[in-house]
C-alpha cells in the first residue's frame, strides 16, 4: 500500500509535530522536509554553493546538530528560494511519498508541488504570536540565546520569504484541509489530523 500525506505549513505551526505524531500512530514513515533545506543552509554557512550543497546532499549532512538553529534557519529559507536547489530536492522527496507501507512529509510545497496527488492534505497554521510563543520556548529550553521579540521577527520575515518566492511558494494547496492549531491542544491538533487520514484509509 502507498498512501501520501503531505503536511504543510509556516514555521512552528506544529506541523512537525502533527507529522511526527500521526506517522508513529499509523506507521507510516516520516519525513522533515525542512530538515534538506536547512542542511543545504548549514553547508551554505560553512562557504559551500548553494546549488553544490544541494545536488551533493548527503544523508550524513541530515545528522549535524547545527540545523535547529535560527541563523541556519534563516540560511534555509534563502536557499529554498533557488529553483536549481529546490529541483536537486524533488526526485528523493517524491521517491519518499511513495514508498510501499506509507508516508508522511511535512514542508511547504508538498501538497502543492512535490505530491500534488497526496491522498491526504493538511495545511497547518497558527496565530504569528502563538507560533513564536511555541518556538521561543523550544529554543530557550535548549539554551540557545533568543528573546520572543527576536523569534517573532525571525518567524515573521521567514514566512514572508517564503510565501513571497517565486518558485513552490508557501500557500495550501486547494484540496487542502486547513487545521488551525491556536486554540488547540497538542493532543487535539493530533486528534484532527489523525481523523483526516483515517478519512482515506
Ligand atoms: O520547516 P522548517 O522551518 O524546518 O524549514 C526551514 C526552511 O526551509 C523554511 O523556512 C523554508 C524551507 N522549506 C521549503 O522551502 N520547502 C519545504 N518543503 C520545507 C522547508
Amino acid at each position: 500500500m502507498s498512501i501520501a500525506v503531505a503536511i504543510d505549513g509556516p514555521a512552528a505551526s506544529g506541523k512537525g509535530t502533527i507529522s511526527k505524531a500521526v506517522a508513529t500512530h499509523f506507521g507510516f514513515a516520516h519525513l522533515d522536509t525542512g530538515l534538506l533545506y536547512r542542511a543545504v543552509g548549514a553547508r551554505v554557512l560553512d562557504g559551500m554553493d548553494a546549488v553544490e550543497a544541494a545536488t551533493s546532499l548527503d544523508f550524513t549532512d541530515l545528522d549535524r546538530d547545527d540545523l535547529r538553529t535560527g541563523p541556519v534557519a534563516q540560511a534555509a529559507s534563502k536557499v529554498a528560494a533557488i529553483p536549481e536547489v529546490r529541483a536537486a530536492l524533488v526526485d528523493f522527496q517524491r521517491a519518499f511519498a511513495r514508498r510501499a507501507g506509507g508516508a508522511v512529509l511535512d514542508g511547504r510545497d508538498i501538497g502543492t508541488v512535490i505530491c500534488p496527488d497526496a491522498e491526504v492534505k493538511l495545511y497547518v497554521t497558527a496565530s504569528d504570536e502563538i507560533r513564536a510563543q511555541r518556538r521561543y520556548l523550544e529554543l530557550s529550553s535548549k539554551g540557545h540565546d533568543v528573546t520572543p521579540e527576536s523569534v517573532l521577527e525571525d518567524l515573521r520575515e521567514r514566512d514572508r520569504r517564503d510565501s513571497e518566492r517565486a518558485t513552490a511558494p508557501l500557500k495550501p494547496a486547494d484540496d487542502a484541509v486547513l487545521l488551525d492549531t491556536t486554540d488547540l491542544s497538542i493532543e487535539d491538533a493530533i486528534a484532527k489530523a489523525a481523523e483526516a487520514i483515517r478519512a482515506h484509509l
